[in-house]
């Protein structure tokens, strides 16, 4: 079966601490793998090696090679941006835009991938569907900060209305919040 994730002698650490050692798996695509161990062991290091997110956190470095797709995933013509559009990650906490508002949040990722549409109609749909209507429909203005941990957990970016991804990891339960229906774009 095609690969869909190649990697290959992974190592990566965090300046001294040696958090992933030599790992070497291969994920089908159209595939479930589940990743399990207690925590610090390394799972969600490996997750953002995928994602190229390792490389953000000061001190970090990485050896060995990721292929998604077949593809190299530092390989000079790789925009990270547009990576970790394709390769998703839901954080074990949730992580609003501080300095948006509840509503800014929800929609995030239709604006951010250019996506027209009625967004208060797309944002009470989903807040419906995450049965946070009622509890947030008067103060969709305020920063989402001050949602509680549950709910803020639906209204994140990765959980409230976002483009499909080829590849997405959970470090958590699946998101509680389903995708609106796909509306036409005007
Ligand atoms: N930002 C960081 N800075 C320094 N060390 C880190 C950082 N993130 C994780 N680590 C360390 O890397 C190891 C793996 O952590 P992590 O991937 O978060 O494990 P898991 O997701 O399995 O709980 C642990 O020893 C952890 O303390
Ligand atoms: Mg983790």
């Amino acid at each position: 079966m095609k690969a869909k994730i190649d990697v290959r002698a992974l190592n990566a650490w965090f300046r001294t601490t040696h958090a992933l050692r030599d790992v070497s798996l291969t994920v089908p695509e159209n595939s479930v793998l589940a990743i399990i161990g207690p925590s610090g062991c390394g799972k969600s290091t490996f997750v953002r090696c995928i994602n190229r997110m390792h490389e953000l956190v000061p001190g970090a470095r990485q050896s060995g090679q990721v292929l998604v797709d077949g593809q190299d995933l530092h390989a000079r013509r790789v925009d990270p941006v547009n990576l970790r559009r394709r390769v998703g990650m839901v954080f074990q906490r949730p992580n609003p835009f501080p300095t948006m508002s509840i509503f800014d949040n929800v929609v995030a990722g239709l604006r951010l991938n250019g996506v027209r549409g009625d967004y208060a109609e797309v944002a009470e749909n989903s807040l419906r569907q995450a049965a946070l209507w009622d509890e947030v429909k008067d103060r969709l203005q305020q920063s989402a900060l001050s949602l509680s941990d549950s709910s803020s957990d639906s209204a994140s970016p990765g959980r409230s209305p976002s483009s499909p991804k080829s590849c997405s990891w959970t470090s958590r339960r699946a998101p509680s919040i389903p995708s609106p229906p796909r509306r036409s774009r005007s």
